[in-house]
């Protein structure tokens, strides 16, 4: 049998790769929730619906496919939107949106229906806290801001995106975990039966042997359970 590992954690963190690298060691299927709030994002922009209207971004939302494919591609009504969902533009529209109650509670049923057959790394905010409450893994993913910045800084750079100095983009992160941390529907905030791991020290292969050895006995103990 297969379980299922939450991972929540404040945004450039390191979720979205350490849960793909995860994914394919354990052979299983990884979910980037923040891809779907993203995706609702992109769809309410492109059909000119204000970011402050709840009632028609979710009534717009009832009428939306989106599908993540296990190789990690995000389809919204059948296109691969998997590049345009990741602009700053897109980031900004998707906080707006994720802060709506009732576009939370629709994604939040799709995502429980995507995991209900076990075997998924789903990584958002409020995974352990509402989406997988019985996850049989939680792993709340944190990095001081300083840290997050310097990895977001030396992304950009080898993407050949514009660069913003380090302290700048410090600043933009914790204006959003404060955001993240104080909006009034599912908050960010680690489980109470959630792992705490601070990454802010450790290389990639390092996160990803600390997180092998908090999955591996609960996978174990799942096989002979
Ligand atoms: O992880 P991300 O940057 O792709 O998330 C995009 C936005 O969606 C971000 O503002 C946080 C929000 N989000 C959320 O509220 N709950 C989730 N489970 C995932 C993302």
């Amino acid at each position: 049998m297969k379980i299922n590992i939450a991972i929540d954690g404040p945004s450039a963190a390191g979720k979205s790769t350490i849960a793909k690298l995860l994914a394919k060691k354990l052979g299983y299927v990884h979910l980037d929730t923040g891809a779907m709030y993203r995706c609702t994002a992109l769809k309410a922009k492109k059909e000119g619906i204000a970011l402050d209207d709840e009632a028609g971004v979710c009534a717009m939302l009832e009428k939306t496919d989106i599908t993540l494919t296990p190789e990690g591609e995000v389809f919204l009504d059948g296109e691969n939107v998997s590049d345009a969902i990741r602009t700053d533009e897109i980031s900004l529209a998707a906080s707006a949106v994720s802060k709506m109650k009732k576009v939370r509670e629709d994604l939040v049923a799709r995502q429980q229906k995507m995991a209900e057959d076990k075997g998924f790394i789903m990584d958002g905010r409020d995974i352990g806290t509402v989406v997988l409450k019985d996850a049989e893994v939680k792993i709340f993913m944190t990095a001081s801001a300083e840290a997050r910045a310097m990895r977001r800084y030396l992304q950009n750079k080898e993407k050949g995106l514009p660069l913003s100095n380090v302290e700048t983009i410090a600043e933009e992160i914790r204006q959003r975990d404060y955001e993240d941390t104080h909006r009034a529907n599912s908050p960010l905030r680690k489980a109470d039966d959630a792992v705490e791991l601070d990454t802010s020290e450790l290389t990639i292969d390092e996160v990803v042997a600390a997180m092998m050895r908090i999955v591996e006995p609960a996978i174990a103990g799942e096989k002979q359970g």
